[in-house]
């Protein structure tokens, strides 16, 4: 069975043929490549193609596909248990190790996604304070937590519009909205609605819409607003946390955020996500406390292991680091032949994700700095690429990912493919 064949029979069974909409492959106006296998850097199609994977399932494979250290740890806790649905030493050992290495929480407990994590930290931050309002920024993603699913309204500073259908209405009215990179805004929704906003969500590092560094300052300035307003600071760090470095954005900035949220590399590549905090917040969860949240498949046993072993070689070889410097060499190097070329794009990084941006001539912070026809040569740029045996995530929004496993080689080889691509994206060149 070829791609076709197979995305064919999917497309009779789910919706758009996917079980997440972006792996439609919608706006790029081909159909999707179906995968079977991968190790590494690369993942193999059904056809038998090898591609240079910069998805890396969107971010949970830090390590590359299926690391090897990785594989022999989940294959002796997978020939011991599955799941249990009970206390087991797995868990412990990974929560110990986190709250070893990220000195501001004092407890964590483990989810199935991102989406759950997030689900339950805004749940926990309205019973810390009492306050039902939520401020988040447009261009930020937290999962598909209904009252996340907003956009910025039309009219009155602040009020939100649901971005999905039947996200309830009444949900949307405690959600406010804010644009990225602007303080004025964030000041002014404050001391309209200060007294009701129980937390401030953000991506301390905006990697879902667009790679939008924030200006320096700006993560920092919130923070000491929404102080200022009793409100808590919840850092969405299910991209960032444990790639950036252990102790994710919160550790650049030097911040320490009330709630923080994991997702992604926390789990080696298995469905694992995880909220933490300081004791004293935590402990309003139940048992302990009244906040209820429960998982069947929490802490699997299996995602477990494989995330102590994912953190255990991120440490030992200072992985996080090297990789940046490696996403920064591999991103100047692509921006040099950029400009030689004199095509209108950028290439962002920040540590080991970069993005493909149109060059405005500024850094790009929010979503508002988008230029029209954007995604159109990205689709372009993207079939590009994958015809040349590079695969990325098929969005012009997502960013990508370098793992431990792209070699110097490899990137060297990706960086080549990109600019081939770009060329193509501009009838001129
Ligand atoms: C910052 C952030 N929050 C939340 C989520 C949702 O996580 P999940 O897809 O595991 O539910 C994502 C996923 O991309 C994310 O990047």
């Amino acid at each position: 069975m070829n791609s076709k064949e197979i995305f064919s029979r999917s497309y009779q069974v789910s919706p758009g043929g996917v079980h997440s909409p972006v792996r439609s492959f919608r706006s790029m106006g081909c159909d999707p490549v179906v995968f079977s296998e991968g190790k590494g850097a690369y993942i193999t199609s059904v056809e038998g193609q090898k591609y240079i994977d910069f998805c890396q399932s969107f971010g949970p494979n830090i390590l590359g596909h299926r690391d090897s250290e990785v594989q022999k740890k989940v294959c002796s806790v997978f020939n011991k248990i599955w799941t249990l649905g009970a206390l087991d030493p797995y868990s412990v050992e990974l929560t110990e190790w986190l709250v070893d290495n990220i000195s501001f929480i004092d407890k964590l407990r483990f989810v199935c996604s991102g989406t759950e994590a997030v689900m339950t930290a805004l749940r926990l931050a309205r019973a810390y304070t009492g306050r039902e309002k939520v401020l988040k920024f447009d261009g930020c993603y937290h999962g598909h937590v209904d009252n996340m699913l907003v956009k910025s309204g039309s009219g009155l500073a602040g009020l939100a519009e649901s971005s999905s259908q039947g996200v309830e209405s009444q949900i949307v009215s405690n959600t406010l909205v804010c644009e990225l990179n602007n303080l004025e805004k964030v000041e002014q929704i404050f001391s309209e609605h200060g007294s009701s906003i129980g937390c401030v969500i953000m991506e301390p590092l905006p990697a879902n819409y667009g790679l939008l560094v924030q200006a320096e300052g700006f993560n920092e300035k919130v923070f000491e607003i929404a102080k200022k307003h009793g409100a808590l600071v919840i850092f969405d760090e299910v991209i960032s946390g444990l790639r950036v470095g252990f102790e994710g954005m919160a550790g650049r900035l030097g911040v320490e955020p009330d709630i923080v949220t994991y997702g992604k590399v926390i789990g080696g590549g298995f469905p694992v996500g995880a909220y933490a905090a300081k004791k004293e917040i935590m402990d309003h969860m139940a048992p302990e406390g009244g906040v209820y949240q429960a998982g069947t498949l929490a802490a699997n046993p299996i995602g477990m292991v494989a995330g102590l072993a994912t953190v255990q070689k991120l440490k030992e070889h200072n992985i996080q680091e090297k990789l940046e410097n490696k996403t920064q060499a591999f991103a100047e190097k692509i921006n040099d032949e950029i400009k030689k070329l004199g095509l209108p794009f950028h290439m962002v990084q920040y540590s080991s994700l970069f993005w493909l941006a149109p060059d405005i001539g500024r850094p790009i912070r929010s979503p508002h700095d988008f230029p029209a026809g954007m995604a159109e040569r990205f689709a372009k740029y993207f079939r590009g690429c994958l015809q040349r045996g590079l695969y990325m995530a098929p969005n012009a929004y997502e960013v990508g990912f370098v793992s431990w496993a792209h070699s110097e080689e490899i990137l060297e080889a990706s960086a080549h493919i990109m600019i081939e691509s770009l060329k193509g994206v501009d009838e001129h060149h």
